[in-house]
């Protein structure tokens, strides 16, 4: 049989990549449990409805980017493209909200768009998203970018700045959006891409998802619109960010390419890439879908453009440097010596060592081969001659030294050496 490729779009994930991944959940994962964040899991497909009623019909996802197939009911289902709408129907359903408390909860899972694959840009990549929910006001707000601040910095991301915007209440997005529609008018129109002549008639607020970059018009700005309100939460916020040096600036021109956002939205972007990652507050979402009226804010990080981002612009970075090596190897070339080894490695193991042996006695293959396969610090060579003079040969690999080392003592010489 010929192997079909992988599906356009999508990726294998395989060592070392794979282990940077693994680095960067651990340390996540970490820094989330210290904020009393909590996993959840959703499912990897759901009913499409759930997206085209929550991300807004509009949008470039729901319009045209969504993984959709019947089931053998024929019920229609979609591969989650997002994590926000999949949290809302979870909590909801599993009346996850107690009281008047908050709730913090986050997913590491892979999500689905049938976008163009280009660099930064694939069809299946994993997100890292977090959701802060039934918490209103500027703390809450604050308390997510500084969750955002203390991710990057653990991953040792240095140099990044969010960029801000307030969209207001509903009357300043209504605002808004006339404003831009009078502004796009009749005449640019038809020098807006085939995209976006369509997108004016639906939603003019798509206009602004263009990946063509240059609109042939300058965007109004939301500053100009904002009530008092506006300008009193973003005074506060504004302070708070200063006082307690988290990197921002505004821009009055982001608009997020979902529909659920309403006040607070931010993006990092980083070294002229693609955004690596988007939040905002959505207060409507779960009254729109569900019972509560739970004010909540979140964003997602894209692990892909994370990993991207470290190997073009932090080659240096400690999460780049794999060590994938056995902390010791037993090169075994008499069957007899298999009991030993295998009493010795569950011994060794218990120590925290990684430990590897051969599973089947071959024509020797020479040292070195083994060595860059498995990577050994320490290689423990078990021929007939070594057991039964009862001194087993070991060599230091990184530093070619050998010694030779009495077998009732090899783990207890082996941990000495190695912890
Ligand atoms: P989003 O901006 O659509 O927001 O996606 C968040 C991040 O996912 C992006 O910044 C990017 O890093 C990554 N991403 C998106 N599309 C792709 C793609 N095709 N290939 C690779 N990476 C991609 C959301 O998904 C919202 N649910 C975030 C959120 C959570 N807002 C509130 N809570």
């Amino acid at each position: 049989m010929i192997l079909p490729n992988k599906p356009r779009g999508t990726q294998d994930i395989y060592p070392p990549r794979s282990l940077v991944y693994q680095k960067i959940q651990q340390i996540v994962i970490e820094i989330l449990r210290k904020n009393n964040y909590q996993l959840i899991i959703f499912p990897t497909f759901e009913a499409k409805e759930l997206f085209t009623s929550s991300l807004g019909s509009t949008t470039d996802i729901v319009h045209k980017e969504m993984y959709t197939f019947k089931d053998r009911k024929e019920r229609v289902l979609v591969l989650r493209p997002e994590g926000t709408a999949s949290t809302v129907r979870l909590v909801c359903q599993n009346k996850l909200v107690k009281e008047d408390y908050p709730l913090k909860l986050y997913y590491w899972a892979n999500m689905f768009r049938y976008e163009r694959p280009q660099k930064g840009r694939r069809r299946e990549f994993w997100q890292l998203g977090i959701e802060l929910i039934n918490a209103p006001g500027v703390f809450a707000d604050y308390q997510i970018l500084k969750l955002v601040s203390d991710i990057l910095q653990g991953l040792g991301i240095k140099n990044f700045d969010f960029s801000l915007n307030y969209l207001g209440n509903n009357e300043v997005r209504e605002k808004y959006k006339s404003k831009l529609k009078k502004i796009v008018d009749e005449k640019f129109v038809p020098k807006l891409c085939d995209d976006c002549k369509i997108r004016y008639e639906t939603n003019p607020l798509r206009i602004l998802d263009c990946k063509e970059e240059n609109l042939p018009f300058s965007l109004p700005s939301y500053e100009k619109l904002w009530d008092k309100e506006s300008i009193d939460y973003v005074k506060k916020l504004t302070q708070i960010l200063k006082k307690f040096g988290l990197p921002f600036k505004y821009d009055y021109r982001l608009v997020r390419g979902l529909d659920y956002y309403t006040g607070l939205v931010f993006e990092v972007n980083l070294g002229g890439e693609k955004t690596l990652l988007g939040g905002g507050r959505y207060d409507n979402l779960y009254h729109e879908m569900g019972k509560g009226r739970f004010p909540a804010i979140g964003f997602a990080i894209g692990i892909e453009r994370l990993v991207d981002y470290l190997e073009n612009f932090q080659p240096d970075s400690e999460l780049l440097k794999i060590d994938s090596g056995v902390d010791a190897f037993f090169l075994v070339s008499d069957v007899e010596a298999y009991s030993d080894v295998l009493e010795w490695e569950k011994k060794l193991k218990g120590h925290s060592l990684i430990i590897d042996y051969n599973l089947e006695i071959r024509k020797a293959k020479t040292l070195s081969k083994i060595i860059d396969y498995y990577q050994p610090r320490l290689l423990v060579i078990l021929g007939e001659n070594d057991l039964k003079v009862k001194k087993i040969l070991i060599k230091d690999c990184q530093n070619r030294q050998e010694f030779l080392v009495e077998k009732e003592k090899v783990v207890e010489w082996i941990v000495n050496y190695l912890i």
